[in-house]
């Protein structure tokens, strides 16, 4: 049993192997956590751990390989999950939903062929499970437009929204799609052209829409700058600064909103000349009326009726 978490050291699952979920995304299911990440790993693309307290992590599967089953919808897209030369393709920060309508798992992630970076497309999986069975339905631009770190966020009436870096990472993206979440409806928003924004992740609280991001700056952490909106459609405010100049050495993966009150900022701490060194930290959203605040905690602890969170400094 842990009850114990250090940010920015290397975290174990229930077996005592590295957690490999790095550019995530996580959702509430049935009692379980559901923590999806890329995992670079042999012929593994994304894998999924589930926990109950967010500490114990239990590994579920790899959920993309190089071998997953693709099956075409009606979305035409590039089904190959390896490269012209044989090798891996890029699939990065994968996000999924529960779509209550139709009960699948839908998956949306980056896709880069492998050889270069320049086909720029989203790409797409589904599950009648949250932890197995995924099926690809292929990569593709959506409007023809670039796509490159992207999330997705889900309303609280069940509308979902993909959020991508778009025109070499010059613009960003709100994209609100179809109800099964298999395509794109409408672009409802180009947000702060030429600023060039990445690792976007959004969340609600009180009604008001945030949405936080960092700089294009590879690897390399940078200032995270948050934004505030009264509907996803916009207009969304200028950018402010949130956290320190280097976001303390992190850049954003996805907020767990666990509560009106407890906001989880989980982030990536990259190491860009060992990926797998790359570690995470937690972090708490704290706020000052409506303005976010993220300072530094070293570790986080399970409370008594581990429920509770508690940030070491
Ligand atoms: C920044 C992105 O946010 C990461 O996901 C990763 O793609 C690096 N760039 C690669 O340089």
């Amino acid at each position: 049993m842990n009850d114990r978490l250090t940010n920015g050291s290397i975290w174990k699952d229930s077996s005592g192997q590295p957690i490999h979920a790095h550019g995530g995304h996580m959702i509430f299911h049935d009692d379980y956590y559901y923590w999806y990440g890329e995992d670079r790993r042999d012929n593994i693309y994304v894998s999924c751990y589930r926990s109950k307290d967010l500490f114990n992590w239990e590994f579920r599967n790899h959920i993309l390989t190089t071998s997953t089953p693709a099956t075409p919808i009606r979305v035409r897209t590039n089904v190959k999950l390896m490269s012209d030369k044989g090798g891996k393709v890029n699939l990065e920060r994968p996000k999924v939903l529960f779509n209550s309508i139709t009960k699948k798992f839908v998956l949306w992630v980056h896709y880069e062929n492998g050889e270069h970076y320049n086909d720029a497309a989203c790409a797409i999986a589904t599950s009648d499970f949250p932890d197995d069975h995924f099926v690809y339905h292929g990569s593709f631009n959506p409007y023809g437009y670039m796509s490159r770190d992207c999330t997705l966020f889900q309303d609280d009436d069940g509308t979902a929204y993909f959020i991508s870096a778009a025109r070499d990472n010059a613009d960003l993206h709100i994209y609100r799609l179809q109800e099964d979440y298999l395509n794109v409806e409408s672009l409802v928003g180009k947000l702060w052209q030429g600023e060039y924004r990445e690792a976007p992740a959004v969340f609600k609280r009180n009604g008001k829409y945030y949405m936080l991001s960092s700089f294009c700056t590879g690897w390399e952490p940078n200032q995270g700058k948050y934004a505030m909106a009264d509907t996803m459609d916009g207009p969304w405010g200028m950018l402010s600064d949130f956290g320190d100049e280097t976001t303390y050495r992190t850049q954003p993966a996805f907020v767990l909103k666990r509560s009106e009150k407890e906001y989880l900022y989980f982030s990536d701490r990259w190491n860009g000349s060992d990926y797998f060194q790359s570690s995470y930290v937690v972090l708490p959203i704290e706020f000052n009326g409506d303005i976010p605040v993220l300072m530094h905690y070293s570790s986080l602890s399970l409370g008594e009726d581990s429920h509770l969170i508690h940030f070491e400094r």
